[in-house]
């Protein structure tokens, strides 16, 4: 039965019992936002509605990651709607350590905070590879990005967080146009790859193509802020259907997920 209509069912004689109580949940879950806002953090997820995948708890994504045990730096010294929130750095760790991730790449890498935690929780001497724009960058890039796509972070800032680990030694940092750089050159195939570079269209299927062609069979593609940012949601979608790998959207959270087939796998 739908999970939704059997809930009620067993809640009805309980209603039944305390009917005041349970008109006012109810009256809750159909209204959950209420007249006046009460919680900033509603509308924030609320207005996640781009896109067409479907939302999915993560233990279904990974089943067995529910015993995930994780490490998290710097935990609340990240930059609202720039980099990730709680609930998904606790995602994304619990996934690179469910995978036992060894190799990982990460297209933007703002302060580095993610990419500090992915490195935490990968597999013992997990190498990491993450890029963003040079330090010295003039502004110009490889693909027209609208005034409004250009999410450009402080370039004195960029991996300040990792920097300053005891994981520094395991993370290459590469400077460049994320649809310039020779991805033969840089340390694959990865088995996890995390896309939050530039969010425009365009990018994000070029970075999206690049990575793709460096990873290793079964390997995790993760993309942020789908969901929330509508160029994102479509290039997601459309390469979706284009390869016919399935995502997946960590309920809760802006991360697309999506597994690269296993060699010889038929896909739709
Ligand atoms: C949303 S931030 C990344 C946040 C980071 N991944 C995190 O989780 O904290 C996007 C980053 O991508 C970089 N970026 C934007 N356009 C880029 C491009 N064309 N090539 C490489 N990096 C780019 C920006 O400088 C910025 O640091």
């Amino acid at each position: 039965m739908y999970p939704n209509i059997r809930k009620v069912l067993v809640n009805i004689p309980r209603a039944l019992k305390d009917p005041r109580r349970a008109a006012s949940l109810a009256w809750r879950r159909m209204f959950p936002f209420g007249i006046k806002p009460r919680d900033p953090e509603a509308y924030r997820i609320g207005s996640w509605s781009f896109g067409a995948a479907p939302r999915v708890d993560l233990r279904d994504i990974f089943p067995g990651i529910e015993s995930a045990d994780i490490k998290v730096f710097r935990s609340y010294d990240r930059k609202r709607d720039l980099s990730l929130d709680a609930q998904e750095v606790l995602a994304i760790c619990a996934i690179a350590s469910h995978v036992k991730a060894q190799s990982m790449i990460e297209v933007g890498t703002s302060d580095g905070n993610t990419t500090l935690n992915l490195v935490a929780n990968g597999a013992d001497n997990a190498r990491m590879t993450t890029l963003d724009l040079p330090e010295d960058w003039s502004g110009g890039f490889e693909i027209h990005v609208p005034e409004m796509m250009n999410n450009i972070t402080d370039r004195a800032r960029v991996g300040i967080q990792y920097r300053t680990s005891p994981y520094a030694g395991q993370v290459t940092q590469v400077f460049g146009d994320s649809a310039k750089l020779d991805y033969a050159k840089l340390a694959s195939p990865f088995d996890l790859a995390f896309i939050d570079g530039c969010h425009f269209y365009d990018y994000v299927k070029v970075d999206t193509a690049n990575c793709l062609a460096h990873m290793k069979p079964g390997g995790v593609l993760i993309w942020h802020d789908y969901g929330m940012i509508e160029d994102v949601s479509r290039a997601v979608d459309e390469w979706s259907q284009a390869t016919g790998i399935p995502i997946s959207i960590v309920a809760g959270t802006r991360l697309a997920i999506a597994r690269v087939p296993e060699a010889g796998a038929k896909l739709s």
